[in-house]
Order: C-alpha cells, then sequence, then structure tokens
C-alpha cells in the first residue's frame, strides 16, 4: 500500500455565539446552503458534491473546532490511524462510525501539537445533486492557522496526515495534499488559531459577482480584488465575517502534481520580483482584515460577550 495520506480538505468546524445570525450571513450572503442540522450545529454545502464545507456550532465563545480532511477509503482512514498513534500524536479516538446529520463516514480525530483538532473521514454522504451557479463557492478551497509550535505542526502534516510542502515563505508556509496548489498553510505569527478560510468560486466572473453581492449587502472588501504574486497565484477577495473571522472568495489557484512542482525557499521567493498583487489592484488591506486574522478581532468579540454576561450577573 501507498504511503496513506489525505486527498483533500472537507472544511472546518467553527463555534459561534449567535448561530441563526451566522447561519444568515453564510447561507442568504456568501453563497452557502444548509444541508443538514442538528440541536446546536448547521452543515452548510457548497455548490459541489460534498456533503458539507462549514459546520456551524452553537457555542459560548468564537472558535474554530476543527478542519476535516477525507481519505480515500475506510482502509487509508485505519492506515493514517495507526500512523498517528505510532507517531505519538494527540489520538482522540479510535476510527469510527459518524453523525448522520455531519453526512456519516467513518473517521477520527487527532489534535495538532498545538491543540487544534483534525478530522480524517471517508465514505461521507455526498450530493447526488449539484447546484449550477458559478457566482457562489463550489468547494472549501484552503484553510491558514495560525501557529505557536511551528516546526512540530509542519511536520505533524507531512508526517502524519502525508502533505507536501508547496512553497515556503518568510511570513506563510503552504501545504498540499491534491492538484491544489495549498489547501493548507501555516502563518508564522502568535496562535494557536484560525487565520483564515477560503472558499473556491469557479471562475473569475463568479468571484467578482460574488465580492459585489457582499459589498451590497454591506461586507465591504477587506483585501482585493487581486491576484497573488506569491505562491499559488490565486485570485483572492477577503471579508470579515459577522464571528470577525477573516473569510476569503478564491479562485484559478495554480495547479501541480508531486513530480513537476518545483518548491521554493523563503530565499528564493524573498529574492523574486513580486508585488502583493500580479494585477498592481489588490494591494491595501484594511486595519479590519489585519486584526481578523491575528485573531484580535474574535479576542475582542469573546472578551465582550464575557464582560456583558459578568454584569448581568452582577447586577
Ligand atoms: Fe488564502
Amino acid at each position: 500500500m501507498a504511503e496513506p495520506r489525505v486527498t483533500d480538505i472537507r472544511g472546518l468546524d467553527l463555534a459561534v455565539r449567535d448561530l441563526a445570525a451566522s447561519v444568515d450571513f453564510y447561507a442568504r450572503l456568501w453563497g452557502l446552503e444548509e444541508a443538514s442540522r442538528d440541536a446546536d450545529t448547521v452543515y452548510l454545502r457548497a455548490t459541489g458534491q460534498e456533503h458539507h464545507v462549514l459546520a456551524l456550532h452553537q457555542g459560548p465563545k468564537i472558535e474554530i473546532l476543527a478542519a476535516n480532511y477525507a481519505a480515500p477509503d475506510k482502509a487509508a482512514v485505519d492506515a493514517l490511524y495507526a500512523k498517528a498513534v505510532a507517531a505519538g500524536a494527540d489520538v482522540l479516538d479510535a476510527p469510527h462510525a459518524l453523525p448522520g446529520a455531519a453526512g456519516g463516514g467513518y473517521g477520527f480525530g487527532v489534535r495538532t501539537p498545538d491543540g487544534i483538532r483534525q478530522m480524517i473521514s471517508s465514505d461521507v454522504e455526498r450530493h447526488t445533486r449539484t447546484i449550477v451557479d458559478h457566482r457562489r463557492p463550489r468547494k472549501f478551497s484552503h484553510v491558514v492557522f495560525r501557529s505557536a509550535d511551528y516546526p512540530q505542526l509542519e511536520e505533524f502534516l507531512c508526517d502524519i496526515l502525508g502533505f507536501k510542502l508547496s512553497d515556503r515563505t518568510d511570513g506563510i508556509d503552504f501545504f498540499r495534499c491534491s492538484r491544489d496548489h495549498h489547501s493548507v498553510a501555516l502563518g508564522k505569527i502568535a496562535g494557536p488559531g484560525l487565520h483564515h478560510m477560503a472558499f473556491e468560486l469557479p471562475d473569475l466572473d463568479g468571484l467578482m459577482g460574488a465580492s459585489g453581492r457582499l459589498k451590497m449587502k454591506g461586507y465591504p472588501i477587506e483585501w482585493g480584488v487581486g491576484r497573488h504574486a506569491g505562491p499559488g497565484h490565486n485570485v483572492y477577495s477577503f471579508f470579515v465575517d459577522p464571528n470577525g473571522i477573516a473569510t476569503e472568495y478564491t479562485t484559478d489557484m495554480d495547479q501541480v502534481d508531486d513530480a513537476t512542482y518545483p518548491y521554493r525557499s523563503a530565499e528564493e521567493w524573498r529574492s523574486a520580483p513580486m508585488q502583493p498583487c500580479m494585477w498592481g489592484m489588490g494591494i491595501e488591506r484594511s486595519e479590519k482584515l489585519l486584526l481578523a486574522r491575528t485573531g484580535k478581532l474574535i479576542e475582542e468579540l469573546n472578551r465582550s460577550c464575557t464582560d456583558a454576561i459578568s454584569q448581568k450577573l452582577a447586577s
């Protein structure tokens, strides 16, 4: 058997304080759609076949709960589990049948060295009906974590989950598990936590249409629209959601393969004649986005909620 590895990223699980407001943002404005729900969780799908790309959980505070990855089959899940156990990783459970509301399937959880839950699964239900609308996300694209424990996290991704390092820069390193240039990236700033998440639109017109929809509904573009001059060369437009989370529309990321992709080091990228944006348009990043990507907006929202509860209890 080839070395077991995850083969795609499915999406994220997030805890939010106001579930209804969050679902409204992602379903009515962002372009996702409710696939299922249980007592305190809503599962939102994109237009593709993946059961859901975002699970929103009612919780006491805003935080990332898990990143979810696909393995080809149950044997691969078992092999990845065995690898995680042998490596001494913080394995949360043995492979088991997963909840039906989340699309079922077979999988297990394991924490990164800095404590973020990663869920590996196979045989999750897929939609037979895809949605034709190129101005809505068709799949989850990538997650960028903030890492407090960087070398160990890179080892975890590559040695246990089977990711390949695509490119390294001074600020962010990029890892792939499929043809996409990156599905996970590690931001070398204080963590652990979520730096941003990204959803893929099918084409540039779709990204522009979706970005305009958000803008007209009162959510300004915080960075973009632009095309990265750096790793991945994907088109981007960034927003900040009602929970203080940086969320991105993206399209046209480099498609690569292990045999031919030329990894470049931080030194090589540093000396490359590059600007933040290939088009020279999407250069300015808003202060709000910078606060969101460092986790400071989420901290502020969680703190204001805690203060409000304390004041209510004291009165
Ligand atoms: Fe991104």
